[in-house]
């Protein structure tokens, strides 16, 4: 069945990689992101493969600015049935050295954009009585990392709030589970083994037990699942997808 669905984060790594994989699936999307030149990209490529698609630049931790792109959005492409929220930001910081306004700038984008996104969409699933959540958390947010107290905060809050979600709406037929990923290839990590945030690729495979990073097809593809049809039995749970680092 052809849904519409809302991708964040859409104008890079996972959340870019997810948007077109639900494209391919056959359903509309709604891309956000910061970035609007990034997004209003996103958009286009997937309207190029015969998909429609609106691409919209939007800070989610602002929730007046959700409120309003979907708005728009909602009235392009109708309600929504899905969401998929990988906005984010992965500062490292040594947990003295975290400042209140970066300890509040991450939970605000990380966890708040998260709740502003999904909120702000539900009324749409609760209607159609059908919806997926899936949020992209982390492993940091089940297990913490180095350097990273206040990232890890955020993102074990995004699996409490994916669970509390699966209580509230599991009897209206709407689902929300969190993928965690592990060391996935994207510009965000990139950028943090460029700035020396994170031990260097070669180092890091020793740790990974399938002996290489994840690549954002492999998110995609469990972001396709449990966006399915078939899935419905499947909530509250958060999937590692990250090479078995996490068992
Ligand atoms: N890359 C990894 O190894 C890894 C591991 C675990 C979890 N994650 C999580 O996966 C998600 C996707 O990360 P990625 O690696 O694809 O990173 P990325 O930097 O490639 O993509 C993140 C996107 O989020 C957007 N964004 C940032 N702040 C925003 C805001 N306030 N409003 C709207 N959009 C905003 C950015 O513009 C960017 O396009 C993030 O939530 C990240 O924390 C990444």
């Amino acid at each position: 069945m052809n849904r519409v669905a809302v991708v964040t984060g859409a104008g890079s790594g996972m959340g870019l990689a997810i948007a077109h994989s639900l494209a391919d699936a056959g359903h509309r999307i709604i891309a956000l992101d910061l970035n609007a030149e990034a997004v209003d990209a996103t958009a286009k490529a997937i309207r190029r493969i015969g998909a429609q698609a609106v691409g919209i630049g939007v800070d989610v931790s602002d929730r007046g600015a959700v409120d309003a792109a979907l708005a728009t959005a909602r009235a392009e492409l109708g309600g929504v049935g899905i969401v998929v929220t990988s906005a984010g930001i992965a500062p490292h910081d040594h947990f003295q050295d975290i400042s209140q306004a970066l300890w509040e700038k991450t939970l605000a984008v990380n966890l708040t954009g998260t709740f502003n996104v999904i909120q702000s969409a539900m009324p749409d699933m609760v209607e159609q009585g059908w919806g997926r959540v899936v949020t992209i958390s982390s492993q940091a947010g089940q297990h913490g990392a180095p350097q990273q107290a206040h990232y890890a905060a955020s993102k074990c809050g995004v699996i409490a709030l994916t669970k509390g979600i699966a209580w509230d709406y599991g009897k209206s037929g709407i689902t929300a589970n969190s993928i965690a990923p592990g060391a996935i290839d994207t510009p965000m990590s990139r950028a943090a083994q460029a700035r020396g945030d994170v031990i260097g690729e070669d180092a890091l495979r020793a740790f990974i037990p399938v002996g290489r990073l994840g690549t954002v097809d492999e998110i995609a593809a469990a972001c396709k699942y449990l966006c399915s049809e078939e899935s419905g039995f499947v909530t509250g749970q958060v999937l590692g997808v990250n090479g078995g680092t996490a068992m």
